[in-house]
């Protein structure tokens, strides 16, 4: 849950997001973009949505490496991740399946190899990772 803090000032992971300012999250990963009803989106994520976009590993692994070059205009105030192996935290989170720490972690980890932080520091990690 550790690589979930920074995000759950704005997102909850459950369906009840009481009264965060970002979308509830529960279940993201296979849902449309701009997918929980009771949230208001940026015209840019109801236009994914329209468009048809749904939120897979990939897509969102993108997404928060920069947000706004996938939806420019996008209303999400929170800095890219650069650091892969972050990214790839927050997505085994994402899924509900962080509790597994999978050695293969899927695809997306293989890429996260190398860097030498220490990943429970508090924080996200902004610096590219080399
Ligand atoms: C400052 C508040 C804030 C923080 C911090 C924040 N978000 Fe967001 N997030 C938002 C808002 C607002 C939106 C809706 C953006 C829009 O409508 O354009 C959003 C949208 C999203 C979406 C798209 C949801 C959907 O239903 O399509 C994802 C995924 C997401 N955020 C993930 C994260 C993750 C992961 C983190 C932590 C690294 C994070 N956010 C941190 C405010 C925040």
């Amino acid at each position: 849950m550790q690589a979930f803090e920074p995000c759950q000032a704005c997102h909850a992971l459950t369906r009840d997001a009481g009264q965060k300012p970002g979308p509830q999250l529960a279940g993201l990963i296979g849902r449309p973009v701009a997918g929980d009803p009771a949230f208001d989106y940026s015209p840019a994520l109801r236009a994914a949505r329209d468009k048809g976009d749904v939120w897979t590993r990939e897509r969102l692994d993108l997404f928060l490496a920069d947000a706004e070059a996938m939806y420019p205009g996008q209303w999400m105030g929170s800095p890219p991740i650069r650091n892969a192996k972050h990214r790839a935290d927050l997505l085994c989170v994402l899924e509900g399946r962080e509790a597994l720490h999978r050695p293969d972690g899927g695809s997306l980890a293989q890429h996260a190899t190398g860097s030498g932080r220490d990943v429970r520091s508090r924080g996200p990690d902004y610096s590219t990772s080399r």
